[in-house]
């Protein structure tokens, strides 16, 4: 496929499709980025980035150079060689895969997607998402038999944050359709991407997905575990990881944390358990690794409140970095929310504290300088003054194993 010309219009601007579009540009694409949020659009087109992995200068430049417009108008992409979708698949109330935001984003396109033109789904979705919930739309619009349109799903891998590891060097898995879609799918990621790696059909390129992150929260969640075992026994769990990890073969470390957080690990288990009920199976260590990890904020809670002063009725405590991940503002699924309410269930007064989140649970980060009785690390947010609390005397649960030996401070 020549790139030069080449047109790739990009369906969500978030954390996925926004680095998406930057590694494209640099690889001589050009983008159009299209997101239903015109909030969203006007901030991109000002020039403003709203995620950490793409800086505002790189967006200014694309647009400067004529390389990137957002639009909120779907017929925008009406002569892109490629469309990839990059919109949200969260959950519903009953946490099961909530495909509104996808379904809406397939029907906006579909009437405008041209013949000839390769459409390929990055959104994490259950295997057969593709096959049979994306393309029927396409034969129920405009139909699919004069107008030959190319899918492939090719989930994307992205881990927000991550210094080393970007959309251009983590290898791509794709899955077409048919091999002419398999073909014009590879061709696209190769001009992008450092390593393709072209599996058989769709639905593997989708499970891939699901069991790479479906592989840490079941991990995790043995962590976890194994945290509270340890900790009834008065043995330190971080040393015990440490310890296992000097196996050179067959182990790999998790760390216990709060909880698990971010809108992939929570979410994506729930769509391989959702799937599994809708073929009659049941995938009943997935659901365990779920319970578990989803228990875990109270775990810390109880935690939290062995270092409080005893004679205190209403103890206040302080939360460092509620975001999911450190370096982020990103506070999906964060963790910090169900040890908030924990705490708050235990009489305690919760504040918080995180330089790089502005409002959260409709309230504002506290200064460090708070009068807390006992402070807990959920996150370990870049900017946050550790010392300074240490020093004062406050005790310190250490949630994040980044404070060992420091005055004050229990690691989890
Ligand atoms: N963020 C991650 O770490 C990550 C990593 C790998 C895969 N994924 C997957 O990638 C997908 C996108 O995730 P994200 O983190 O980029 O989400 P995001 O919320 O950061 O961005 C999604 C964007 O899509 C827009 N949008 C929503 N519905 C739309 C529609 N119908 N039409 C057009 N735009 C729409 C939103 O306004 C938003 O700007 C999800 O399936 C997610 O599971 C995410």
């Amino acid at each position: 496929m020549p790139i030069k010309n080449s047109l790739l219009a990009i369906i969500g601007q978030g954390y996925v499709g926004l680095p998406l579009a930057i590694a494209a540009i640099d690889a001589g694409w050009r983008v159009v980025g299209v997101d239903n949020s015109g909030e969203r659009v006007v901030t991109l087109n000002r020039g403003i980035s709203p995620v950490e992995d793409v800086s505002s200068w790189q967006i200014q430049d694309a647009i400067a150079t004529g390389m990137y417009i957002a639009t909120e108008d779907f017929s925008d992409i009406a002569s892109a060689d490629v469309v990839a979708i990059c919109v949200p698949t969260p959950l519903d109330s009953d946490r099961n895969p909530d495909l509104h935001p996808l379904l809406s984003a397939v029907r906006s396109i579909e009437p405008h997607v041209r013949k000839g033109a390769v459409v390929v789904s990055e959104s994490t979705s259950y295997p057969g998402t593709l096959r049979n919930v994306i393309i029927p739309i396409f034969e129920n619009g405009l139909g699919l038999k004069d107008r030959e349109v190319y899918f492939a799903a090719a989930p994307e891998r992205v881990n927000p944050g991550d210094q080393v590891w970007n959309q251009k060097n983590t290898p791509r898995l794709v899955g077409g359709l048919n091999p002419e879609s398999q073909e014009k799918a590879l061709d696209f990621y190769n001009s992008i991407c450092d390593s393709v790696i072209s599996v058989s059909s769709p639905e593997i390129a989708e499970a891939s997905k699901l069991l790479e992150n479906t592989f840490r929260l079941v991990n995790i969640a043995l962590i976890h575990e194994f945290t509270q075992l340890c900790d009834s026994q008065d043995i330190d769990v971080n040393q015990v990881i440490d310890a296992a990890s000097t196996k050179p073969y067959g182990f790999m470390p998790f760390r216990p944390g709060v909880g698990i957080g971010g809108h992939c690990i929570p979410v994506d288990p729930l769509y391989l358990t959702w799937w599994a009920n809708q073929n009659g199976q049941s995938a009943r260590l997935v659901q365990l690794a779920d319970e578990v990890s989803n228990a875990m904020p109270t775990y810390v809670a109880n935690r939290v409140m062995k270092l409080a002063p005893v004679h205190k009725n209403e103890v206040n405590v302080m939360l460092l970095g509620v975001a999911y991940k450190a370096g982020l503002s990103d506070v999906r699924e964060t963790p910090a929310r169900a040890l908030r309410e924990r705490l708050l269930n235990q009489g305690c007064v919760v504040e918080w504290h995180d330089p790089l989140v502005e409002e959260w649970e409709g309230s504002n980060s506290v200064d460090i300088s708070w009068d807390c009785d006992v402070a807990v690390i959920v996150t370990n947010q870049p900017g946050i003054d550790v010392i300074y609390l240490s020093n004062k005397g406050v005790p310190i649960l250490d949630c994040t194993n980044s404070y060992s030996g420091l005055s004050g401070v229990t690691l989890i």
